[in-house]
């Protein structure tokens, strides 16, 4: 009943600042079984949806935290009459950006190829890269069925502003100002716009395939790492969906996109079938660098272990190119063929590895509470 209960509650829309759920996870450490099996169970059900469901059966998807704790500022639109319409209080509106802020990014960049692996799943995998997922929400949005053109009645406002795209291209070798820049531009923008007046831009919200601490950067030496894009005045409003949250609660993780897009249900019941028949053979696997230069990093001592562990743990090096840690037939194969997979942070807490092995049966093990309950539970 409680896992039905917080389904529920992240369709309601405020899955991750549920302080109740936060604080009784703390207190109780002994039951930490309970509470990965829930966060398994939901993290399975989220991307499933994530993938074919998202936009078709999403309730509420447009509450948005308020600043108060524990609190949801809902933006009921404007109701123009009282008829029946399963859109009421869904509609969203996406602001028409320039294309600078989002085509143009992406205009030089290869097609997008197809996963040529076994023969039976080529229709539903494809090699897709984590930085893409802006590229793919912006796309997925405009099939939304409660699109409105008439931002008065909408009850939220996406921005298809590729941020974590348009922040990679001068993250390294550039000066400030050229990694802000857009960011600055956007701000600028939308001040203008009778969209953002409105509410302020508490409205607002869009999706980064960055982590959030990436648009913190603290001061404005060329060293620091990242942009200043979410301590812009003017940004605090907006909601940011992204790969991983940080201090902020106006930013909200969401899943890591996989290789994995089935186009009906049928692939997913397919797919489904063909993970319960597995072998696992390995207790456990880790598919993974070591970070030597990282004071404190666990992955030096994982890997030892693995490899001494005598065939009980399946080790990928992807510090050798000849694994091929980008072919994700590579890392399915591996996931498949093992009981738990390990999921120490690397550059950061979170890993899209965790969503390759959920997709394949396998079960994460987390390092860091950061890595999965301060994010998604
Ligand atoms: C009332 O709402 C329905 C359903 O959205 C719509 O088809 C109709 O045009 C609306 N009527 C007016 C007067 O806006
Ligand atoms: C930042 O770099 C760009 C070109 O890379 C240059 O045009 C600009 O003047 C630089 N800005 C500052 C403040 O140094
Ligand atoms: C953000 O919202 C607060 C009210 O909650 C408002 O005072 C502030 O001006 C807003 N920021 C911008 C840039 O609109």
């Amino acid at each position: 009943m409680k896992l039905y209960a917080l389904v529920t509650q992240f369709f309601a829309g405020n899955p991750t600042k549920n302080l109740k759920w936060k604080r009784q996870s703390r207190r109780k450490n002994c039951s930490n079984q309970f509470w990965f099996v829930l966060f398994f169970s939901v993290v399975m059900f989220l991307l499933l949806c994530f993938n074919h469901l998202f936009f078709e059966n999403i309730k509420g998807f447009v509450y948005f935290p308020g600043k108060s704790a524990g609190s949801a500022t809902y933006f009921p639109g404007k109701l123009r009459n009282n008829s029946k319409d399963s859109c009421l209080g869904r509609y969203t509106y996406v602001h028409d950006l320039p294309k600078r802020f989002n085509e143009d990014m992406i205009k030089d960049c290869p097609r997008i190829k197809d996963f040529d692996g076994s023969d039976s799943w080529k229709n539903s995998w494809f090699s897709t890269n984590q930085f893409m997922l802006e590229v793919s929400f912006h796309n997925r949005m405009q099939k939304y069925e409660c699109l409105t053109d008439d931002f008065t009645i909408a009850s939220a406002i996406f921005m298809p502003y590729y941020a974590g795209l348009d922040l990679r291209r001068h993250l390294w070798g550039f000066n400030t100002s050229m990694r802000d820049s857009s960011g600055v531009d956007l701000i600028a923008w939308l001040a203008r716009k009778p969209e953002w007046k409105r509410n302020l831009g508490k409205d607002h919200f869009l999706i980064s395939s960055r982590i959030a601490r990436d648009f913190r950067r603290k001061s404005n030496r060329k060293s620091d790492w990242g942009s200043n894009f979410r301590v812009l005045p003017g940004s605090e409003n907006i909601t940011m969906l992204t790969i991983e949250s940080g201090s902020s609660e106006n930013d909200i993780a969401v899943p890591y996109p996989t290789y994995f897009h089935p186009s009906n249900d049928f692939q997913v019941h397919q797919w489904q079938e063909f993970i319960r028949k597995q072998n696992r053979p390995y207790l456990f696997s880790f598919a993974g660098a070591r970070r030597s230069k990282q004071k404190g990093s666990i992955r030096a001592e994982i890997i030892d272990q693995c490899q001494s562990s005598n065939k009980l743990c399946n080790f990928l090096d992807c510090d050798s190119s000849i694994n091929n840690c980008n072919n994700p037939a590579n890392l399915m194969n591996l996931f498949q063929s093992s009981i738990f997979c390990l999921q120490p942070p690397g550059d950061s807490l979170t890993r899209r590895s965790t969503f390759d092995s959920i997709l394949s049966g396998c079960i994460p093990v987390f390092f860091h509470p950061g890595s999965a309950y301060t994010q998604y539970v």
